[in-house]
């Protein structure tokens, strides 16, 4: 590892708003935050800039920012503290271990920026609206949560709007082109790492919001014997 990525784990183990892979978190968010502000997660987080940027709108709800890799929850986590933000926290974990860390119920809502499209077939089942992961989410959401996607992958755009619709979601918002429709404002108008760089290389960036069904996700049939995720 690179000395200036080990500087940045050496200080996120003493950063008071990261976890690391913590214990006996679950159902006691409310005691680390000190209140029962709503909690919102923004997955795969990199530098967490929706973590950060809808924690300054919103000081009255709570934002979680996770991801695998210490060195980019880094940056968010050290802006928040610059400033104060004690409603902002970032967990570094596996997204699959997400039922580990929340009680059903103890999440608001998900933002689920640029992840990883896995545009091979035989990995579709890591891009995080698979089935499998909706599964997941499932299991710590309120009803009716809302999950919101903002993506430069056509692949995974298309691949979404086919999972919820089989899965019998509600579709909130379908923006095939943020920017070429005009809708960047708000929340959207947010801009991470990775879509900086893919704006930069002129590509179309979209934005699904939804919500899980009443009924229970339907696994496909070689996941359904197994956990969920793995
Ligand atoms: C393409 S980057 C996007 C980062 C950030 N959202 C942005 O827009 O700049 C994908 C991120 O997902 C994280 N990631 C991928 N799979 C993960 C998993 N299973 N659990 C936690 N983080 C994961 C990676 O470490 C990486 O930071």
């Amino acid at each position: 590892m690179g000395q200036k990525k080990l500087l940045k784990f050496e200080a996120i183990g003493n950063y008071p708003n990261v976890l690391q892979y913590p214990e006996n978190i679950k159902g006691k968010w409310s005691d680390f935050f000190k209140n029962n502000h709503p909690i919102t997660l923004e997955l795969a987080c990199g530098k967490g800039e929706y973590s950060v940027g809808l924690g300054r709108e919103h000081t009255d709800r709570n934002f979680i920012g996770i991801d695998i890799k210490g060195n980019r929850i880094y940056t968010g986590a050290k802006t928040a503290l610059a400033e104060g933000m004690q409603n902002v926290a970032f967990m570094r974990t596996h997204i699959g271990k997400l039922t580990e860390y929340f009680e059903q119920g103890e999440v608001k809502e998900i933002w689920i920026i640029f992840p990883d499209p896995f545009l091979r077939e035989s990995r579709a089942k890591n891009r995080l609206t698979h089935a499998r992961f909706l599964y997941l989410y499932q299991q710590v959401l309120v009803p009716n949560a809302t999950i919101n996607l903002k993506t430069d992958s056509k692949e995974l755009y298309d691949f979404t709007l086919e999972t919820i619709a089989e899965q019998g979601c509600h579709i909130h918002q379908n923006i095939a082109d943020i920017y070429g429709k005009g809708k960047a404002t708000g929340a959207l108008s947010i801009q991470t790492f990775y879509e900086k760089m893919h704006l930069a290389e002129g590509r179309t960036i979209y934005f699904i919001s939804f919500s899980l069904p009443d009924k229970p996700i339907t696994l496909p049939e070689r996941f359904a014997k197994h956990e969920a995720v793995d």
